[in-house]
């Protein structure tokens, strides 16, 4: 079975940062995917643009050779490959000066109502200063648009800043903010599951839901990223942008519609509903980790101390947290996250786990029943499982069994799901904001954020050690054990 490819309107799309890492492992293999499906236009183009110089032609060998290792399995057409390189352009413009900007804007398409989209694949601190050119340029004029991708601020001020320096150019309907977790085929997937059935809505509040667990659980430790990752820490870079945006899929209201500001108003509601953590109650609802060296199945791991060169680093790798939802629908259903580097598996999942049967009419002898759970697998392996009692077939009476009803959708629909860039790049175009990240949901979430964060640092605990390779502190398990409850099992 095969999507339906709706062919884009023609655009020019500039990407600062074109010759870095988010250009090449990403963002180019996107959208040499989305040429080869053929959606595309013909005169649609990609411009490189850093301070370097570099020719066109060199520039579309280095995406070649990028192309080779990041999208192998997309086309092993020479053709195809080479008319895709042939969109690719660079320009040398320099983000601190006025250095190339009139020879960018000489190279552009002059049509100011056509889709002109300026990638910033830059540092944060580079998004005002760009933006500022771009407007001084002339280049911000109605067909323009910008995205930016986190770190949107480092907490509440900065990213204050950021939406002020950004917005001072570009009006809010021209800003994309990535998240790319909604790019994710399953997280949309979330939405048609909740808002595309009649058989969930009903149940899918704290009258029959018991608890919901999000874990984001990555192998990898920060694999050269130390330096930015060091500053960070998970709760700066998993759970104030991707873990609460699947927060606030999983609890908002039904939208009116499939509109981006209909969406994007219920998100907030739910981000202004979360119970704030603060010095008060942050042992009780929060849990940080920090990895230490162990044997792995390639060979030892390091300690994250090694691999960001800091050995006093109090950062967090890990980190847990139950997060209380102060609204009428949620009131009483706890919402579990825990996300960490080097864990034991590379998975990602949303787990609803709904209330026990009221009673019981079968005896001793059919087996324990175990809770109804809807399970929204994220990564690897997308699809969704709902876990359901059913009886034990064949003779032997009636016994009892925890099964799931499983859809694998890879399996189900013989497509691997498109990689999240390809979607939002195309939205970015499409001119459609509903996944993207509207400024007051930016801002709620770090209001949410700081005040642990603050926390943290002032009672002067460190995170808590635990091996690579394994499922974060002892206190993450204690964190769930202690209402009753565990950590979905189908991931350990
Ligand atoms: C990024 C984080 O936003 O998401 C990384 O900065 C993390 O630290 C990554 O590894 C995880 O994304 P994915 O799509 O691999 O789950």
């Amino acid at each position: 079975m095969t999507s339906r490819i709706i062919v884009v309107e023609p655009f020019d799309l500039v990407v600062f940062g074109g010759a870095g890492d988010l250009a090449y492992r990403k963002l180019l293999p996107a959208l040499f995917r989305r040429h080869v499906d053929g959606q595309l236009p013909t005169d649609a183009r990609v411009f490189g643009a850093s301070r370097r110089e570099m020719s066109d032609d060199a520039y579309r060998a280095k995406t070649a050779e990028a192309l080779a290792q990041y999208a192998p399995e997309a086309s092993k057409d020479d053709a195809l490959r080479h008319a895709f390189l042939q969109r690719l352009h660079f320009v040398s413009v320099d983000a601190g000066s006025d250095r190339g900007w009139d020879a960018l804007k000489e190279r552009l398409n002059p049509d100011e109502g056509r889709c002109r989209a300026f990638y910033l694949a830059v540092g944060p601190e580079l998004f005002g200063t760009i933006c500022k050119r771009i407007g001084a340029h002339g280049l911000a004029g109605s067909g323009a648009r910008v995205v930016i991708e986190k770190p949107i601020g480092h907490d509440l001020d900065s990213a204050r800043q950021v939406n002020a320096d950004v917005g001072s150019v570009f009006s809010e309907r021209q800003i994309y903010r990535i998240d790319h977790y909604l790019g994710k085929e399953t997280v949309q997937n979330l939405m048609a599951l909740r808002f595309g059935n009649a058989l969930f809505e009903p149940l899918w509040n704290s009258a029959h839901v018991d608890h919901v667990q999000i874990t984001v659980a990555e192998t990898i430790g920060v694999e050269g990223r130390g330096g930015y990752y060091d500053t960070s820490g998970a709760l700066r870079d998993m759970v104030q942008n991707h873990m609460m945006q699947l927060l606030c899929l999983v609890a908002m209201e039904t939208p009116a519609a499939l509109d981006a500001d209909a969406v994007r108003d219920e998100k907030i509601k739910v981000l202004r509903a979360l119970a704030p953590i603060d010095e008060t109650n942050i042992e009780e609802f929060t849990v940080r980790g920090q990895y230490r060296e162990a044997p792995g199945p390639d060979g030892p791991m390091a300690s994250y101390h090694d691999d960001v060169g800091n050995a006093d680093s109090a950062t967090e790798s890990f980190v847990a947290v139950k997060a209380n939802i102060d609204n009428w629908r949620w009131s009483g259903t706890p919402f579990y996250l825990r996300t960490g580097k080097r864990l034991p598996a590379h998975a990602s999942e949303i787990v609803v786990a709904f209330r026990s049967i009221p009673h019981s009419i079968f005896g001793a002898g059919t087996g324990a029943i175990e809770d109804n759970r809807l399970v929204i697998r994220l990564q690897p392996d997308e699809g969704v499982r709902l876990w359901l009692m059913i009886k034990d077939p064949g003779p032997g009476g009636m016994r009892l069994r925890y099964v799931p009803l499983d859809m694998s959708f890879a399996e189900a629909f013989g497509v691997p799901s498109p990689d999240a860039y390809e979607r939002l790049l195309l939205d970015v175009i499409r001119g459609n904001q509903t996944l993207f990240m509207r400024r007051d949901e930016v801002e709620a979430a770090w209001a949410w954020i700081d005040p642990i964060a603050a926390a943290w640092a002032a009672s002067g605990v460190p995170p808590r050690p635990y091996p690579a390779g394994t499922w974060g502190p002892a206190g993450a398990i204690s964190l769930i054990e202690r209402d009753g409850r565990t950590w979905h099992g189908e991931l350990e």
